[in-house]
């Protein structure tokens, strides 16, 4: 059975000690009256600060765990394919699970692991490559990477090295790295091309850059600029960006604020009106309030623009299934016409109107965020393995005998049934943990990481999985993505950390960091929202 929500409860056991209250003798009485017992004891448990420690000391033991087989193993290379333990190298060869697990080991206080990652990014060679380049992957993952660990070490986590020539390095390599990416940008409008080849300086021929890859640089190349003093990264990044905040023509804007998927790199203007929050889509709504969080003095013409898709969001994409009206998806759109479906990515949203609603004071995306977060829930507790699926649909068209019982119990069904290690539903549990308090949240984490510990662990490392809501995950699918180490394990583990000055605000207080959509904190240039 499903448990109501934490609020529900509260509500209830309001009634029982407020305002209607039933005659001791009355079954309802009791079974409030032990609702809200079991309640109190479940948060007098989960706020022992040792239940706390003990989750934050077992998703550190499981990060070590990763990382000495990546290390021991891959060093040097981007990832460890931990059935074969053998390695792989998708993201150029520059050591991807290395940069990318920078952040994480510096927010634990993992200082050999620091110690090895610094050492390592100084032998970095980020000017040649014979292999295509991804613009978009190279920025979220080792330019925000870098970028990140040199905030951390310059500020709050300076005891973590006395070595001041590794920090200053992170900064350099930032730059060469940029600098290699930066022709990407020479298009006749600005918007870069995404496929990339160093050797010859050339791009794969590409006529249209997508709404993502787009929108989903200005945070790193405008940090970039403002660390270095050269204003050359951001101009790139926000010319390329004010195609996508004034986007033409009109009639590619279904909704206020809710625009195409596909730009047209040769003159800014998009080709379609299909999108919502899905992959593909989905960060470029993620940086338009993470713009204003990095910035609140220069950026309100992001926040507008976010404040416009939220709104509308609200308006037009809010599904709730058939079978399970009480949960909330979001649905997406080809023109107006709406596609209920949706996946594993998309569950980013719920972090993203809670962060917007706590640094905008409202209340409404707070709520609104919550829901969605109690949605995504839904995916990792109605499966066998406690794990949500890729992607989902609650479409009544394709409900049949095989996945009839399944939709209606848990109000979708699923269409792809793999599990990545993505990290978009944890990432949510962590914002609706910081931003309400509410102790549920760091319980339903603590469930799904058990359930990723113990569905996905082999060899030396974690792996994708085949089947979500199969007996085991089905089969290994070899794949350990480096986002393993940057999202997945600092999530799972700041949710139950104490509080630092690089976590996400908790309500009341402002945020001096702000999460790029691989997780790694950057240092907030302008006030503290
Ligand atoms: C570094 O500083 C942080 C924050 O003050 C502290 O929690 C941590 O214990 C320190 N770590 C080391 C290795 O000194
Ligand atoms: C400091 O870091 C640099 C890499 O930036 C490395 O070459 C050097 O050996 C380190 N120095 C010490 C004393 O560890
Ligand atoms: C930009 O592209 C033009 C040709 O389209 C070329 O002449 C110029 O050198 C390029 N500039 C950079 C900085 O790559
Ligand atoms: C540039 O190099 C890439 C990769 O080596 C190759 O596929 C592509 O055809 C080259 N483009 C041009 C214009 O030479
Ligand atoms: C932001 O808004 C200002 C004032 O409306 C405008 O001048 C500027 O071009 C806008 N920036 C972008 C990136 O659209
Ligand atoms: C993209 O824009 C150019 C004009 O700059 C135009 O020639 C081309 O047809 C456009 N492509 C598409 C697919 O509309
Ligand atoms: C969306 O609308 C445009 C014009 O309003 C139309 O040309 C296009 O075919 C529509 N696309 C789809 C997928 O229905
Ligand atoms: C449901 O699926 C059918 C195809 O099976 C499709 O035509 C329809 O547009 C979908 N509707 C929604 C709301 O997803
Ligand atoms: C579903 O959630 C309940 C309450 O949080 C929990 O007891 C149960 O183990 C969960 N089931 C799965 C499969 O995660
Ligand atoms: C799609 O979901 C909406 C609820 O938002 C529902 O009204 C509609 O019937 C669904 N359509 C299909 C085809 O499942
Ligand atoms: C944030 O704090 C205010 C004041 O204490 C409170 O009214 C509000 O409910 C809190 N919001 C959340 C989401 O906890
Ligand atoms: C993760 O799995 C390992 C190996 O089975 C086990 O020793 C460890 O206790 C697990 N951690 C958690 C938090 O379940």
């Amino acid at each position: 059975m499903r448990l109501p929500s934490l609020s529900l409860l509260s509500a209830a056991a309001s009634v029982v000690f407020g305002f209607r209250l039933p005659a001791p003798g009355n079954p309802e009485y009791q079974s409030l009256a032990l609702k809200d017992r079991a309640l109190r004891a479940r948060q007098s448990r989960v706020t022992d600060s040792t239940v706390e420690q003990q989750r934050a000391a077992a998703v550190k033991d499981a990060f070590t765990f990763a990382w000495n087989g990546y290390f021991t193993t891959c060093k040097g290379q981007d990832e460890l394919e931990p059935v074969t333990n053998t390695c792989t190298n998708p993201r150029n060869n520059w050591g991807a699970s290395a940069v990318d697990a920078l952040s994480t080991a510096l927010v634990m206080g993992s200082q050999p692991i620091v110690t090895d990652i610094l050492d390592y990014i100084a032998t970095i060679d980020y000017t040649t490559t014979a292999t295509e380049v991804i613009l978009f992957e190279t920025t979220i993952r080792y330019m925000a990477g870098m970028l990140s660990g040199y905030d951390l070490l310059e500020g709050p986590l300076s005891n973590l090295t006395t070595n001041a020539s590794a920090v200053d390095t992170l900064l350099a390599q930032s730059k060469s790295l940029a600098d290699s990416l930066s022709f990407a940008f020479n298009t006749s409008s600005g918007i870069p091309s995404n496929h990339l080849y160093f050797t010859n300086q050339t791009n794969d021929g590409a006529t249209t850059n997508g709404l993502a890859d787009i929108g989903t640089l200005c945070l790193e190349w405008q940090h970039l600029s403002d660390l270095t003093g050269d204003p050359s990264y951001g101009d790139l990044a926000q010319k390329a960006e004010t195609y996508l905040l004034n986007p033409l023509p009109e009639s590619n804007e279904p909704f206020p604020g809710l625009v195409g998927t596909n730009v047209n790199i040769s003159n800014g203007v998009f080709l379609d009106a299909t999108g919502g929050w899905n992959g593909g889509d989905d960060s470029f709504y993620e940086y338009l309030i993470k713009m204003y969080v990095y910035d609140s003095s220069r950026y309100s013409n992001y926040s507008d623009r976010w404040i416009m898709a939220a709104d509308s969001t609200i308006k037009y994409l809010t599904s709730n299934p058939a079978s399970r009206p009480d949960l909330t998806f979001l649905a997406s759109y080809v023109n107006t016409t709406f596609v209920n479906s949706s996946e594993h990515l998309t569950c980013f949203d719920g972090g993203n109107f809670l962060l917007g609603g706590s640094v905008l004071g409202r209340q409404d995306y707070i709520d609104f965020g919550l829901a969605l977060v109690n949605g995504c829930h839904d995916l990792y507790n109605s499966t066998l393995t406690g794990i949500g699926p890729e992607i989902f649909s609650w479409n009544t068209t394709g409900v049949d005998s095989t996945n009839e019982a399944f939709y209606h119990a848990n109000g979708f069904y699923i269409t792809d049934p793999l599990y990545d290690l993505r990290p978009e539903v944890m990432e949510s549990f962590y914002y609706a943990y910081r931003i309400t308090g509410n102790t549920m949240y760091q319980d339903w984490a603590w469930n799904a990481f058990v359930a990723i510990n113990a569905t996905t662990r082999v060899g030396q490392g974690f792996s994708a999985i085949s089947d979500v809501d199969a007996a085991n995950g089905g089969s290994f699918d070899n794949v350990q993505e480096s986002f393993l180490f940057a999202e997945v394990m600092k999530y799972s583990y700041l949710i139950h950390a104490p509080d630092s000055i690089f976590q996400v605000a908790s309500n009341g207080t402002k945020n001096q960091f702000v999460f790029n959509t691989e997780a790694h904190p950057l240092k907030v240039f302008g006030p503290p929202v």
